[in-house]
């Protein structure tokens, strides 16, 4: 298969290129990526197999146009996908998140392209810190904030243009990712290399929001199975069930790290910040046989310190910067 990789130089995008060339050589992928801010040429070294970079926005009608015309199907990852971003320049979520992904289906609905959305689950909306209720697939769409709502626009247009074009769609909803090549503004990778930096990691409010943690290569490895053998039309939500409170994750980032319990400091926290989100995954565990192989959180999370611990050259460039855009938000 000819596969357009778009947002490929970003965190997920990029374990997706190298996945999939390690895996299925027969796969050839072009990758689209505008290289901003969250963007890294250098994530997609050492690649094999039949690999192209194009540097490019999905915004742009002409080019998406030339690839999507040359691609079987189209894996759509790119975005601005910082929550706390979209307090700074929430208009810049609506052009890539939204317009952007009309661009590449109004392209694939010229060619007969297929085309796999890679969504979130916080187009669901908050649930309640208790009682036990997950997102499912027919949970109605509830986003709260310009990154859930951009990406919820994003999601009714692939509904749409599978009703109205007939485009082979298909879309995936899912949680909290975390593993190598995170950019170092999320939360996990912020708490580490603080913590490597000798600085204290920072909560946001009492801690109590809940998110359901997953690995990036699960997330992946469910891609991919949506891709091959999803159902056209249909819609699939990853997760682990990784549920865990930020304080939770917290206090196993300060153990992992050899840190003590109080090593930690509570910051203001994050206007309308989401109390929990959780996912039942039962349709893609059914239909698709898709398992996480990352079931314990402790091993995968000592595997990523472990990858921030090997790689300061990574991420040290973006540090500095991005601690003076917390700065200016107060957290
Ligand atoms: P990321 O910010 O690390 O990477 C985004 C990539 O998109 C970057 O390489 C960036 O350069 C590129 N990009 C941005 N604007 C572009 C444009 N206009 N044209 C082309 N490329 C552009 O994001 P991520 O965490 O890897 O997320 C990837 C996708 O997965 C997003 O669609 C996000 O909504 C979704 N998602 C993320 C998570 C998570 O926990 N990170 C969870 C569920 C779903
Ligand atoms: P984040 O990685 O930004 O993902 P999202 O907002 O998309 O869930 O944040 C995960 C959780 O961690 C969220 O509840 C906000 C919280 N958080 C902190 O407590 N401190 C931090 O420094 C950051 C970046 C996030």
């Amino acid at each position: 298969m000819r596969l357009l990789v778009t947002g490929g130089a970003g965190f997920i995008g990029a374990n997706f290129v190298h996945l999939v060339l390690r895996e299925h050589p027969e796969h050839e992928v072009t990758v689209l990526d505008a290289l901003t801010y969250a963007g890294r040429r250098e994530n997609l070294e050492g690649v094999a197999g039949s690999f192209r970079f194009v540097e490019g926005s999905v915004c742009d009608g002409g080019l998406v146009d030339d690839l999507v015309g040359a691609t079987d199907a189209v894996v759509h990852f790119a975005a601005e996908s910082h929550n706390d971003n979209s307090f700074l320049h929430p208009v810049s979520f609506v052009e890539t998140n939204t317009l952007g992904t009309a661009v590449l289906l109004d392209a694939a609905r010229r060619h007969g392209t297929r085309f796999h959305h890679v969504s979130t689950d916080e187009v669901y909306g908050e649930l309640p810190l208790e009682g036990g209720e997950r997102f499912r697939p027919d949970t109605p769409l509830a986003p709260t904030s310009f990154y859930s709502a951009s990406k919820a626009g994003a999601d009714l247009l692939v509904r749409a243009a599978a009703r109205q074009f007939g485009v082979a769609t298909t879309l995936s909803n899912c949680s909290n990712n975390y593993g190598p090549y995170q950019h170092v503004e999320k939360f996990i990778p912020r708490q580490i290399t603080n913590i490597l930096d000798g600085k204290r990691p920072k909560l946001y409010g009492d801690g109590r929001n809940v998110r359901d943690w997953i690995h990036v290569e699960d997330h992946n490895r469910a891609v991919l199975a949506v891709l091959e053998q999803g159902r056209v039309g249909e819609t699939y939500l990853i997760g682990a069930n990784g549920e865990r409170s930020n304080r939770e994750v917290l206090a196993a980032i300060l153990e992992v790290m050899g840190k003590e319990p109080d090593f930690f400091e509570h910051v203001a926290d994050r206007p309308g910040h989401d109390l929990r989100y959780a996912i039942d995954a039962t349709k893609i565990r059914d239909e698709l046989g898709w398992t996480p192989r990352y079931e314990d959180f402790r091993t995968g999370l000592a595997a990523t310190v472990a990858w921030y611990e090997a790689n300061e050259a990574w991420w040290r460039p973006e540090k500095r910067e991005t601690e003076a855009r917390y700065q200016t938000l107060g957290r």
